[in-house]
């Protein structure tokens, strides 16, 4: 089943084309890895789907319902969930006090939302550090910390942006697994990342964006041995091995 339908979707600021005539689907269940280099509107796109900026023009469907320029916290209420490149947890309250706040989106009891919270928490395997203060994590804990927020507003669909930027490899194995659990409750996933290597290992298929637009699409080794995206972004280095 088709879940998002991103058609020729297109933004500027001011004179410069951050998002140009860019279309993709997204089936139920999968997990789709948006790649490109810095500035290709990768981020751009997340803040469009959720309603963080409006469209110039183009249609995002979500469900067979047309989503295009509703309002944040009414996309979220549909059932679409982010993160930012940067996380921001609210630092000086717990853990679970913020990933509660991702809770009271969808319930307004308070144990309701703790229960949210705990099952939250416990997905991206944070439970031990619950009652710490957000601002004594770790950053590689508050991107997971900013995973179970969002994942407490009981998405269909999440956008992760950039989830691995930064991390250790232990982190990025941490990481790795709790996507991977993520996967498995049936929540669809749009990933931004950089580095091939990852994306490669996680994702269903891939979109290439470079200045704005869609320069591929495919299976994550189609793409990595297009021409195109090896010529833009990857670098001959990167071309897989026939
Ligand atoms: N709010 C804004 N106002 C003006 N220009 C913007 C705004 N947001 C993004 N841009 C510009 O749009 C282009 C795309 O930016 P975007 O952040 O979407 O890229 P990105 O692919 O996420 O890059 P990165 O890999 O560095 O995160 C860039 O040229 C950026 O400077
Ligand atoms: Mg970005």
């Amino acid at each position: 089943m088709k879940l998002l339908d991103v058609d020729n979707v297109t933004k500027n600021f001011k004179g410069l084309v951050a998002v140009k005539n860019f279309s993709f689907e997204l089936e139920k269940g999968k997990l789709l890895g948006i790649i490109g280099p810095n500035g290709a509107g990768k981020t751009t796109l997340f803040n469009l789907i959720t309603g963080f900026y409006p469209v110039d023009s183009g249609t995002i469907t979500f469900k067979g319902e047309d989503i295009t320029n509703l309002k944040p916290h009414e996309i979220c209420r549909k059932g679409i969930a982010r993160t930012f490149q940067i996380p921001k947890p609210l630092g000086a309250i717990s853990v679970l006090d913020n990933i509660m706040i991702g809770a009271f989106n969808r319930v307004t009891s308070t144990s309701k939302a703790r229960k949210i919270a705990e099952e939250s928490i416990s997905l991206v395997a944070l439970s031990q550090y619950g009652s710490v203060k957000a601002n004594k994590l770790p950053v590689a804990f508050q991107k997971t910390l900013a995973i179970a927020s969002s994942l407490a507003t009981q998405p269909k669909l999440l956008l992760l942006d950039e989830p691995f930027a930064g991390l250790s490899p232990t982190d990025t194995e941490r990481t790795l697994i709790t996507v991977d659990n993520i996967r498995k409750t049936g929540v669809t996933i749009i990933l931004i990342e950089h580095l091939m290597r990852i994306i490669m290992k996680v994702a269903d298929r891939i979109v290439v964006m470079h200045h704005g637009e869609k320069i591929s699409e495919g299976k994550p080794e189609e793409v990595a041995g297009d021409p195109k995206v090896i010529k833009a972004y990857l670098g001959e280095k990167y071309a897989l091995r026939k």
